[in-house]
């Protein structure tokens, strides 16, 4: 099976923060939990480089338009690539490839009619670069998210009409209820479908904004950002019909609460009128909250910076916590302060396991694995814990579905240092007798540490690797078919590993 996961492409006009790096975070995870199951899968993330709010940012920094966009895209993915993002294809939509897609896309909505030229007046957010209804802003006339008015202005634009669209869409809902998830954001659209679609603004006065792909049909006009950078979605294949099919029929779009507007009622209209299908899948998270509980944004300032948090506690911890604190539909909470104690709780956890497990082993077992004949009640514990992995693994289907995983790794953490506890391997090992039940203990522990090596890969990747390599088994292609027992070979000679989690305070 093919699968294709997409992260919405960010806005240049500041650096990247956790909700940028989150989003992109959980299409990394998502991608490798479809990996372990076989499924090729391709994943695009990339930059969103036209628009007012890239211009005013690029004027303001002095620099011109391609030096701006180059350097800041650069950041972007510098980001994401110490944050392990296995993309595929970064997407640009300054790229000459991308470009001429949107125009030929602007040419055959064009030919069907669906485009008309009017005068419109409207109030314009810049930061969200909408046109906004009065029923849109807050008590005191700000946009919700960007906590500024939205500016009013007069323009002649051309419009795509999107109201012929309404009751397929809704029908479409209807009969896909799985294809918004969680539900709550489906029946906020389908809410939103309740009134007439008003036409939408696709251009922008090249005096006003000149960032912006040229209007094909007529030059004094840019292509509206919205519509440019849903395009991105299909633009990437436009030099190959064969994937472009293949990858978009499995197609997968994350995206924060933001933008869901922009993804599940302007981009399936714009596909319908492109004769696509829809997306397949639509999947939506809630925003992370910053200082004075507001939603994190660069327009805002309240922004916790990714690298500062990898600098501190590293990559594996940041996408844990992410990952682990996600709360479905709502928003989350996040601080340094949040991220080092979660770091230390998987010290306390995952760490502590690797190290007394690993003490023990060379304690009693010179560093090499002993029988692999265990006592009953080991091989049920061990058989528990890689079902327990394989089911959550192979049902993966939505982003709550990754937290539970995160939520598994901890509860599989808490049981194995149970079972030490319990079983005392301190007190076996001062008896002769108990030797087969000392060595059956240390072997659970040690294909315990295995297992939890595989389970931890689409989430904590070098944490991962470094389990592994325990076990010199850090090349090894995770598949569902190592969730078993008794994959360990009695002899094998294991590598002692760096504390997984050092303290920090
Ligand atoms: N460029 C558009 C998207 C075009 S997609 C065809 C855009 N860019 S953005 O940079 O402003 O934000 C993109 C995404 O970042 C949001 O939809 C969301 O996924 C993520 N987040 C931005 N701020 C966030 C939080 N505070 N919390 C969680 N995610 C947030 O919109």
């Amino acid at each position: 099976m093919t699968k294709y996961i997409t992260t919405p492409i960010y806005y240049l006009n500041g650096d990247p923060h956790i909700g940028h790096a989150f989003t992109t975070i959980l299409s990394d995870v998502l991608k490798r939990i479809y990996e372990i199951n076989k499924e090729d899968c391709f994943l695009t993330t990339g930059t969103d480089e036209h628009g007012q709010k890239n211009q005013s940012a690029c004027e303001k920094s002095g620099l011109d338009f391609e030096t701006f966009m180059k350097e800041k895209s650069e950041v972007y993915k510098s980001l994401f690539d110490r944050l392990n993002i296995k993309y595929d294809y970064f997407v640009r939509t300054s790229c000459q490839q991308h470009k001429d897609y949107v125009k030929q896309c602007l040419n055959y909505i064009k030919k069907k009619d669906l485009i008309i030229k009017k005068s419109y007046t409207g109030l314009y957010c810049e930061g969200c670069e909408q046109f906004k209804k009065l029923s849109d802003l807050d008590s005191e006339g700000n946009c919700p998210d960007h906590k500024k008015p939205p500016q009013q202005i007069t323009e002649e634009n051309y419009f795509f009409k999107l109201e012929p669209f309404r009751e397929w869409l809704i029908e479409f809902i209807k009969q896909n209820p799985e294809w918004i998830q969680p539900k709550v954001f489906m029946n906020e659209v389908l809410a939103m479908l309740q009134e007439p679609l008003e036409d939408l603004c696709i251009s922008r006065p090249k005096s006003r904004v000149s960032l912006g792909i040229e209007f094909p049909f007529d030059d004094n006009y840019i292509t509206y950002i919205w519509f440019d950078a849903l395009i991105n979605y299909l633009s990437t294949f436009a030099h190959n019909k064969t994937d472009l099919n293949k990858y978009w029929n499995n197609s997968i779009h994350l995206m924060g609460k933001d933008i869901i507007k922009a993804h599940c009622i302007y981009w399936p209209i714009i596909l319908k009128a492109l004769d696509f299908e829809p997306a397949k899948k639509v999947l939506v998270h809630g925003f992370w909250l910053g200082e004075g509980n507001i939603k994190m944004s660069k327009s805002i300032g309240n922004i916790v910076d990714p690298k500062e948090v990898i600098d501190l506690v590293g990559v594996d911890t940041l996408r844990f916590y992410l990952c682990n604190t996600m709360n479905g539909a709502k928003d989350g909470q996040v601080s340094i302060n949040l991220i080092k104690n979660t770091h230390n709780l998987l010290g306390n956890n995952l760490g502590n396991l690797v190290s007394r497990s690993c003490k023990m082993l060379e304690k009693y077992c010179n560093n090499k694995i002993p029988t692999n004949n265990l006592v009953g009640e080991d091989r049920e514990l061990l058989e528990k814990i890689s079902i327990s992995f394989k089911n959550k693994i192979s049902t993966i289907n939505n982003l709550e579905n990754i937290q539970e995983l995160s939520q598994l790794i901890i509860e599989t953490g808490n049981l194995l240092n149970g079972y030490i506890d319990k079983k005392e391997p301190w007190k076996l090992g001062k008896d002769i007798t108990k030797k087969y039940e000392l060595e059956s203990c240390l072997y659970t522990l040690m294909e315990g540490l295995l297992l939890i090596g595989c389970a931890v890969y689409p989430i904590m990747p070098t944490v991962s690797d470094k389990l592994l390599s325990i076990f010199n088994l850090n090349k090894y292609k995770i598949d569902l078919n190592v969730f078993k027992t008794n994959i360990l070979e009695a002899g094998l000679k294991i590598n002692v590993i760096d504390i997984l989690f050092p303290r920090v305070e």
